[in-house]
């Protein structure tokens, strides 16, 4: 995810690109650039870190001129860098181009361009794009671009401005959002409509394959063959703090809902049907698995939650033993890693300064170090031995919600993996499996349709005290992060116990009308766990069951209950951690909590 703006009009366009870009850092804040036109010129300002060092530059030294393009980067191809920041030019700056999305054969039109005698600078896929157009510029700017696009995979939104067309920018999205702003003689394109609510709520949304062809004198848009279309405007009414959000009333809500995207995101090219799994640059081989002496997985909050469940899964599926600890405390226990051990570090923002110690340690003593994290060029990725990204996208509210659910997709994968690898899988449960995996983002999104039974919960529920959570197995796993949700951003008191373990203690805390969530999603431990639900309801309990839709055993034994679909035992969190995550979210509102920025804590805690 990158957000990408262009202005052209009377005004200078610097301010105003900022200003844009700065309503779409939600967007990714690795870098920010601007080129703009300045006496027939490109220039092009860019640096790594956050828009206010590219604000701090152009106030100065500022650039002159009322027609430019922006760009703020969540990195992929390439780590956060000045060099790879964008707009990216051609070699003798006369194309500047600013992207967000991805160019799926960025490697073969680079070596076809190499041929042709083009140098190329930075990692990005990007820097493709304005060499592509400045093969194919005969003097139309919207020709070269429609033909470069013709030859382009993958998604994209990008803007174009040309020094020989000094007046105009071209602009088209394909699987990339891109709207386009109308004023009164200017004009803007911007990855969503914060970024020009300032200026106008006038706005063309465009289609796939849609070219925007603008110079302050007026707008065209046309399909790639010339053809022209006729848009219609679309008013806007919402206010510009709304819109960021995508209409949702916090970020936790939006990104609860992004998790069918999220998890379809991760899986995607790595898990297909029928193919053994391809995690890209990791290459184990039967040998290198069965020379490791000890598999650790180490985290720290959610993530450490996520390595609960990896650890069933790798045991599970590839017969490896694993021990799963929490980062601040494995790195003072004289842990016993060696230079034939693996360490999995799992991490959304790859920068939390206990888990990047013990990453650091264990590379010292010679282990292979793994990460799972969700931000390209994080200090985890940058130096583990391996890493697989979780196609989250920027999550923004303090409480993990759809990094979660990666990190737990990324831990099936790398189960199955090592078991395709170690041959400890038969075929056809590992294809189950990935038939399974892929049918996820449909079965969460089913979930999300409970929101309205779940909100009545919690304005019921939003007073009380304690909240218990209990699960046997995996179940247990997902109720250490309901539990923790619940606590974060609510402020209630709440502990999550092992079904059985309850009654060696924490029992003696149920009394009359304590409330109980209960997870039921194992079918060979149900009756345990219906054994362990009739002890606290005895006790006073009041007691909410997630359970498969159907499962009248469930409906008969707890006071409610959530169903959610069916799916193997193994898969259930991804699906069961939904309904936890929203009640968390709707008792917070109910209190009149900041759900997104919760008291006393951070997104990113970079300090031990
Ligand atoms: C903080 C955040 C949590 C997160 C944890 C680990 O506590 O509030 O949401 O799970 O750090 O962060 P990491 O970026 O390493 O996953």
């Amino acid at each position: 995810m990158c957000g990408i703006v262009g202005f052209v009009g009377k005004k200078e366009a610097s301010p105003i690109l900022v200003e844009g870009l700065s309503k779409l850092e939600y967007r990714g804040y690795d870098s920010a650039g601007v080129a703009v036109l300045e006496d027939g010129e490109i220039k092009v300002r860019k640096f790594k870190g956050r828009l206010k060092n590219l604000d701090d530059n152009l106030k100065q030294s500022p650039l002159n001129g009322t027609i430019g393009i922006g760009h703020t980067r969540w990195a992929t191809h390439g780590e956060p860098s000045d060099i790879n920041s964008h707009p990216h030019t051609n070699e003798n700056a006369t194309i500047s181009v600013v992207h967000n999305g991805i160019i799926e054969n960025y490697i073969k039109l680079k070596e076809w361009l190499k041929k042709k005698g083009y140098e190329f600078y930075s990692e990005t896929d990007t820097e493709v794009i304005p060499n592509l157009v400045d093969y194919y510029y005969k003097g139309d700017l919207f020709e070269a671009v429609a033909k470069a696009t013709s030859k382009m995979e993958g998604s994209y939104a990008i803007g174009v401005i040309c020094k020989n067309e000094p007046d105009k920018i071209v602009a088209v999205r394909k699987d990339s959002p891109l709207i386009v702003g109308l004023g009164e003689k200017e004009y803007f394109i911007a990855s969503d409509i914060p970024a020009v609510l300032n200026h106008t709520r006038e706005i063309y949304l465009l289609e796939d394959k849609e070219f925007v062809i603008m110079t302050r004198d007026g707008i065209e848009i046309k399909t790639e063959d010339g053809e022209v279309v006729d848009k219609e405007v679309f008013h806007v009414t919402w206010d510009v703090d709304a819109a960021e959000k995508g209409g949702y009333e916090d970020f936790m809500l939006k990104e609860i809902h992004e998790q069918p995207k999220a998890i379809k995101d991760t899986l995607t090219s790595r898990v297909l049907k029928d193919s053994p799994i391809n995690l890209e640059n990791i290459n184990f081989t039967k040998e290198d698995l069965e020379a490791f002496d000890r598999v650790f997985i180490v985290a720290c909050g959610t993530a450490y939650n996520s390595g609960l469940v990896g650890k069933t899964i790798i045991e599970k599926l590839a017969k490896i033993p694993v021990e799963v600890d929490i980062a601040s405390e494995f790195r003072y226990r004289d842990p016993l890693i060696t230079d034939k051990s693996l360490l999995i570090v799992v991490s959304q923002s790859g920068e939390t300064a206990d888990t990047l110690a013990v990453l650091r340690d264990a590379k010292r003593i010679g282990a292979k170090v793994l990460a799972i994290t969700n931000v390209v060029g994080s200090s985890a990725s940058r130096e583990a031995n391996h890493v697989i990204y979780t196609w989250a996208g920027p999550e923004i509210a303090v409480a993990s919600t759809k990094a979660y659910e990666t990190q737990l997709i990324a831990m099936y994968m790398l189960g199955i993996y090592f078991g395709e690898i170690k041959g400890t899988l038969s075929k056809e449960f590992a294809d189950e499996l990935k038939e399974e995996l892929l049918q996820l983002p449909e079965k969460v999104k089913e979930v999300m349709g409970n929101k309205e039974y779940i909100q009545k919960y919690a304005s019921r529920n939003y007073m009380d005290k304690d909240t218990f959570f209990l699960g046997r197995g995996l179940d247990y796993a997902v109720a250490l992060e309901g539990s923790l949700k619940l606590k974060e951003i609510s402020y209630i008191h709440s502990e999550a116990y092992a079904g059985g373990e309850l009654k060696h203690g924490t029992i003696a805390l149920i009394e009359e009308g304590t409330p109980v969530v209960a997870l039921l999603t194992d079918d060979k431990l149900k009756d345990k766990m219906i054994s362990n639900i009739r002890e606290v309801i005895t006790r006073g309990a009041k007691v909410l069951g997630i359970a498969y839709e159907g499962d009248k055993e469930a409906e008969q034994i707890c006071d409610e209950v959530i169903y959610i679909p069916r799916t193997s035992t193994l898969l259930a969190p991804v699906i069961s951690v939904v309904p936890l995550q929203l009640i968390a979210y709707y008792i917070a509102k109910q209190k009149g909590c900041d759900v997104d920025k919760p008291r006393n804590l951070a997104k990113s805690v970079t300090v031990e």
